[in-house]
């Protein structure tokens, strides 16, 4: 008798369940999504080209190339409706980060997960919180000595680091991880930047640093919070193992680390970011306390460190796979070198460039930028939305979901770049002269860098930074990919490659321009 019971009980519950499914299937746009698992075993099969996965689904979503928004069923952390809103429609992402600005926070999820490491800091803050930090911030970065002390930075460590590992291993004829290389490079300038004390974790030897190190472990534990429904992190930082228990130390490392530099910063204030900020005073007319000040410091180191690193990365290898690009940005700088120091070719490689060198570089800052479009670093992001609504393209979303877009899959639609939205092709950057940089007129086609209040702040900076690696690269050398080396994408917030950046270094031959092409 009540195995009959129970068996009616469970087909009643499962048809229901079907039942509920069903209706819910019809409101997905999305990949195929089954009973109890949703789409997770087409995730599972994507994840190592879980960009491309993600773009193919809005090129193909309702039939309609214009659509460009469709909902992925993921059950248990799409916890609102079972599902997520992934968009790339410009309309919808200008929607969400200008217009309707306030409906689109960084949300709960996302704010308890970085709160150890980023505390309520600018990079990981909501409404007035943020705004001060925002107000006050935007200040230093529209200055000029930040940027001269960028490239300082910059300088420093091209000339006495960069170019000393990569002049051996052109001689010895050992390839480079230029990833690595990258990664420590711009590490080491952030901090820089911030603090005013550079940690060297670019040098011979590639060292490994303990507050490096421990950042990096602090990250990664930190973005484990995000992938993993809410409970299961908080009961792990409850019991103190795993990466809750890596994430515990590793901060312990980092605290440390940033009290020594604050106290440096107190006796020998700088032009740092740092300084800047204990200059400041708070609402009620007082000083940042120093638990502060290091949470200040450390949501900028976290936000300028990968970004510009990876991007980097993605840059020298597409210019790599084509060489008219190289070549003409080669004869780009070489022209205004020329200019700038004389025809002699050894003082072109001499000394990194300064920032009025840089400043007209136009088809450099055209071809990172066109780098940026196809891999942009940050490539999918997430904003909570706090009351009903409905976006631009119809697509509803109700208060407490999360909403997606994918800066990724928007450089991959044919329909808002053309045909030729999968060509590395610098030239789109380019006024019709091709003499300037000239964005696209909508804004929202090229979100990189964000847009909108949260508009990145160190986007200028980032040029400039990328703009004097890239000349100081490729002034000296040629690079050709170690054979057997495979370029992927790897699963993460931000656009890293799996397997770092293998390359040779070949001397590169320069010649002076033309006297008519130097005058021009
Ligand atoms: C290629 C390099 C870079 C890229 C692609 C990039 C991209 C971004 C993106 C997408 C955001 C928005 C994140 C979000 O709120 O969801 C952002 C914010 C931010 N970025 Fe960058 N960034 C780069 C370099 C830098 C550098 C070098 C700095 C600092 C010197 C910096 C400082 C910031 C700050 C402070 C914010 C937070 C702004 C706010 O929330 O009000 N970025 N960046
Ligand atoms: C880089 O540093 C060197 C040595 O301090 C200096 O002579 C040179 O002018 C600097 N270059 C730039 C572009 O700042």
């Amino acid at each position: 008798m009540e195995t009959v019971l129970l068996f009616f009980t469970l087909a009643a519950a499962t048809s229901a369940y079907l039942l509920w499914f069903s209706l819910l299937a019809r409101k997905l746009t999305g990949p195929t999504a089954w009973p109890l698992v949703g789409s997770l075993p087409y995730l599972y099969l994507n994840r190592r080209r879980i960009h491309d996965w993600i773009s193919g689904n809005l090129q193909t979503t309702g039939g309609a190339a214009t659509y460009q928004t469709c909902t992925i069923a993921i059950p248990f952390l799409a916890k609102k409706q079972g599902f997520y809103t992934v968009t790339c429609h410009p309309k919808n992402i200008e929607h969400i980060l200008r217009t309707r600005f306030d409906n689109y926070p960084k949300g709960p999820t996302w704010q308890t997960a970085f709160h150890d490491l980023l505390g309520q800091g600018i990079f990981n803050s909501d409404g007035e919180t943020w705004l001060i930090q925002r107000k006050t911030a935007a200040l230093e970065f529209t200055t000029r000595t930040l940027r001269q002390a960028m490239n300082r930075w910059v300088n420093r460590t091209v000339r006495t680091r960069l170019w000393v590992i990569l002049e051996k291993a052109a001689l010895d004829r050992t390839p480079v991880d230029l990833q690595d290389l990258l990664l420590r490079l711009t590490f080491d300038n952030i901090c820089g930047l911030t603090f005013g004390k550079d940690p060297e974790t670019l040098s011979p030897g590639l060292p490994e640093n303990p507050f490096a190190v421990a950042f990096d472990s602090a990250t990664e534990a930190t973005l484990q919070r995000l992938l993993y429904p809410g409970f299961l992190w908080r009961v792990k930082n409850f019991l103190d193992v795993g990466a809750e228990k890596r994430l515990r130390k590793s901060l312990q490392i980092v605290e440390e680390y940033m009290s020594g530099a604050l106290e440096a910063r107190k006796e020998a204030p700088s032009d740092d970011l740092l300084s800047r900020f204990m200059k400041k005073r708070d609402a009620d007319g007082n000083p940042f306390p120093s638990s502060v000040l290091k949470r200040i410091a450390l949501n900028f180191v976290l936000a300028g460190r990968d970004t510009s690193s990876v991007a980097l990365s993605w840059f020298f290898w597409m210019v790599m796979s084509t060489r008219r690009v190289e070549e003409r940005i080669v004869e780009e700088i070489s022209a205004v070198l020329a200019e700038s120091r004389g025809a002699h070719v050894g003082k072109w490689v001499e000394e990194p460039l300064t920032f009025d060198e840089a400043d007209r570089l136009v088809y450099l800052k055209a071809a990172l930028a066109e780098t940026l479009r196809l891999y942009p670093s940050v490539p999918e992001d997430f904003k909570y939305v706090v009351a009903d609504d409905v976006l631009p393209d119809g697509s509803v979303v109700p208060a407490g979901s999360t909403v997606t877009y994918s800066i990724y899959s928007m450089g991959r639609m044919g329909s808002v770049w053309g045909e030729d939205c999968e060509d590395f092709r610098p030239e789109r950057w380019l006024s019709p002269a091709g003499d300037s940089f000239q964005p696209p007129k909508d804004g929202y086609r090229f979100v990189a860098f964000n847009g909108g209040p949260r508009t990145c702040l160190g986007k200028d900076l980032a040029y400039l930074q990328m703009k004097a690696v890239a000349a100081a690269v490729l002034l000296r050398y040629r690079l050709t990919l170690q054979p057997g080396h495979r370029v992927e994408q790897k699963m993460s917030l931000t656009l890293f490659m799996r397997n770092g950046l293998r390359v040779y270094l070949k001397p590169r031959d320069l010649v002076a321009p033309p006297k008519a092409a130097v005058s021009a």
